[in-house]
């Protein structure tokens, strides 16, 4: 059963500084335009997903109808519903990663952390994610883990460089 904020706050006196970080942003950006775009990425990077209870606070303080809320986070594949690892590892697979070996990194990174793309491990450390270019296609095969980015990546070192994130 879902736990209603009062409760979340409750148990978790941590969140509450948390929203306050996030109606501190509100209240400067709230008369802007786009804001409800800016404001759902401010509340991912403070909690490190979007529950609902963020989203019906968004949806409140913004007078944005919830409806308007949930489909823009099902929109964009960078809002997350879910909670995310320690570490975000992006696999690219744009044109020039995929013919020079992305998918055969990929499926490397799948089978050693057995999750796929939009996955946690269950321990907690990973996310996974594809991406279509990075900006980086020079150096593809390429991924990118956290705001590290690697080129000229196989299978094996792709294992070598997660290990260094473990
Ligand atoms: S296609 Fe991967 S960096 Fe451009």
């Amino acid at each position: 059963m879902r736990m209603n904020l009062e409760d979340r706050l409750k148990e978790n006196p941590e969140l509450k500084g948390q929203f306050d970080e996030l109606d501190t942003y509100i209240n400067e950006k709230a008369k802007q335009q786009g804001s409800l775009i800016n404001v759902m990425h401010r509340a991912q990077e403070i909690f490190g997903y979007l529950p609902d209870d963020v989203l019906d606070h968004i949806s409140t303080r913004l007078s944005v109808p919830r409806s308007t809320v949930y489909g823009v986070v099902t929109f964009y594949h960078f809002f997350s519903r879910v909670p995310k690892g320690r570490h975000t590892v992006s696999v690219c697979l744009g044109t020039a990663c995929y013919v020079r070996g992305g998918s055969t990194v990929y499926e490397r990174v799948m089978k050693t952390l057995g999750i796929k793309a939009g996955e946690t491990s269950p321990d907690g450390r990973f996310t996974l994610d594809l991406v279509r270019c990075v900006g980086a296609c020079g150096l593809a095969p390429v991924i990118v883990i956290d705001k590290d980015t690697y080129g000229r990546i196989t299978p094996d070192k792709v294992i070598t460089l997660l290990n260094k994130y473990a």
